[in-house]
């Protein structure tokens, strides 16, 4: 039998919200026909897909990094600017399409206060450099009275945006990255381009690309190297991990995986700790996941021809199994949020996206959204302290022993979340202990299960994979709470004080 004993006033850390953020790259179906789609019958008058701007909405999304991705280290920002008439068709050579540059910076923070988001925009550190990075810096957040910020005004947006985070590159230390450079390169760079921002606004929180993922060769002296030359500019550094089923040898070994994220954070950071103390630094870093998911780059990927503008591309449809390890790599994000400030869903609409949409048609919930939904709007505030007993683990011959339940409590308010992953094969009984005199009452257990590990949400039947209510959860005068996971579930619940 597990039991979780809750320490409702005991709190951990405080969360930031922008744990629960997200990314749309100029990439495949994101932007055209996924968040903007002129001409769609859910259309508005700028072209956003209300219908998407609902979905989005419902997932609460604090934060959205944008244009890439891969997209940005070629990207000149002035292409998606201005009169559209006058705005040039570009190649993009990351993926193999062409840009019509109908949608830019002015229509992305128009879509950001439609959908209720912020802005966290990535520079172009790959072919351009310092000089246009500042440029775009005050075409978005200078006050009109001097060349960049009168250009916006001209362009009809007289007030600055007002951006806050600014991810300086995207995967700097991949070779596939256009102008990839070494850790010594790219490390002079971010720490200059760092200067020149926060020589404009100190208040500025600005993240420095760290490694794309824990499997690359340089992992983590990238992050050593990097960070001995703009340890003081920056506020975090970007990590990024994609996982997949394929490759793992069971259901039970995939399920495991959520732990190679824990394990990438612990390296990262003990590489930020290391030149911490070696530059006896006051400041402690933080990490910015700015891309997680599942993906497997063999799926979602239909034929075009070179140069396509918007093709199909990593439309990768997602199964309750990929639910339950996103499931498991939201309790990793929230149990390191201490040190994870930012973590951005990769990505939000059609590519490699919770929401999946037909162009002049639907748009759907993937599975993936559930568990995203769920812990973005309740799992706000701060991790309590908890303690799990009696979990049993299965031996996975790619992650080692991986528990069969893991759980991590929220609290927000007089709210408490008890999130719960149970992985096993067989129902199992769970019995939950609030600590302290408060008496508290559910108010909604949320069920994701499914009896088919592989079951996805398609166009017509998108509910196929959706929470279920279990009205049955109650808390027992004592204080105590019986239930019976079923097997291969995932668990929102949600207490207040009685
Ligand atoms: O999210 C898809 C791609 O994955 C991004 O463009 C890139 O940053 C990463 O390699």
């Amino acid at each position: 039998m597990t039991t979780l004993r809750i320490f409702p006033d005991l709190a951990q850390n405080t969360i930031d919200p922008r744990l629960y953020g997200s990314f749309i790259e100029h990439l495949g179906r994101a932007v055209y026909s996924g968040i903007y789609e002129p001409g769609h019958a859910t259309a508005d008058s700028a072209g956003f897909r209300r219908d998407v701007l609902e979905l989005v909405r419902e997932l609460d999304v604090p934060t959205v990094r944008y244009p890439g991705g891969n997209f940005v280290s070629a990207y000149d920002w002035e292409d998606g600017i201005g009169p559209r008439a006058q705005r040039p068709a570009r190649l993009d050579y990351a993926w193999g399409t062409t840009e019509t540059n109908q949608f830019g910076t002015n229509e992305f923070m128009d879509w950001c206060k439609a959908a209720r988001t912020a802005p966290m925009m990535a520079v172009n550190l790959g072919t351009r450099g310092m000089d246009a990075a500042r440029q775009l810096l005050e075409y978005c957040n200078a006050p009109v009275g001097s060349k960049f910020a009168d250009l916006r005004k001209s362009h009809g947006y007289t007030e600055p945006h007002a951006v806050r985070s600014w991810c300086l590159g995207n995967e700097m230390d991949g070779p596939w990255q256009t102008g990839h450079k070494t850790a010594e390169e790219y490390g002079r760079l971010a720490n200059e381009t760092a200067n020149a921002f926060h020589q404009f606004d100190p208040a500025l929180e600005l993240i420095a690309c760290g490694s794309s993922g824990p499997g690359m060769p340089t992992f983590p002296d990238w992050e050593r190297t990097v960070l001995e030359h703009c340890y003081a500019q920056v506020d975090a550094l970007s990590i990024h991990l994609y996982v997949r089923e394929d490759g793992h040898k069971s259901l039970a070994d995939y399920l495991a995986c959520p732990a190679q994220m824990e394990n990438q954070i612990r390296d990262a950071l003990a590489a930020c700790d290391f030149v911490k103390a070696k530059l006896r630094h006051k400041k402690t870093m933080m990490l910015s996941f700015d891309e997680w998911n599942v993906w497997d780059m063999k799926l979602g990927n239909f034929p075009f021809e070179r140069w396509a503008s918007a093709p199909r591309q990593l439309e990768q449809v997602y199964t309750f199994a990929d639910a339950l390890v996103v499931g498991g790599m939201l309790l990793v994000l929230i149990r390191q949020s201490a040190r994870v400030r930012y973590a951005c869903m990769a990505q939000l609409v059609n590519v490699i996206a919770p929401i999946l949409t037909a162009p002049g048609g639907a748009a759907w919930r993937q599975t993936i959204f559930h568990p995203l939904q769920q812990a973005s709007r309740h799992g706000r505030g701060v991790v309590l302290a908890t303690q799990l007993g009696g979990v049993t683990s299965t031996d996975t011959p790619t992650h080692g022993p991986s528990p069969d339940i893991e759980s991590v409590v929220t609290r927000d308010g007089d709210k408490v979340t008890v999130f719960i992953l149970h992985r096993g094969t067989a129902s199992a009984p769970f019995t939950i202990h609030l600590d302290g005199s408060a008496r508290w009452r559910v108010i909604a257990h949320e069920v994701l299960t499914s009896a088919d590990a592989h079951a996805v949400n398609t166009a017509e039947a998108p509910a196929n994979v959706f929470p279920r209510a279990e009205p049955s959860s109650r808390v027992s005068p004592d204080g105590t709470l019986a239930l019976t996971l079923p097997p291969l579930s995932w668990h929102c619940l949600r207490l207040t004080a009685a």
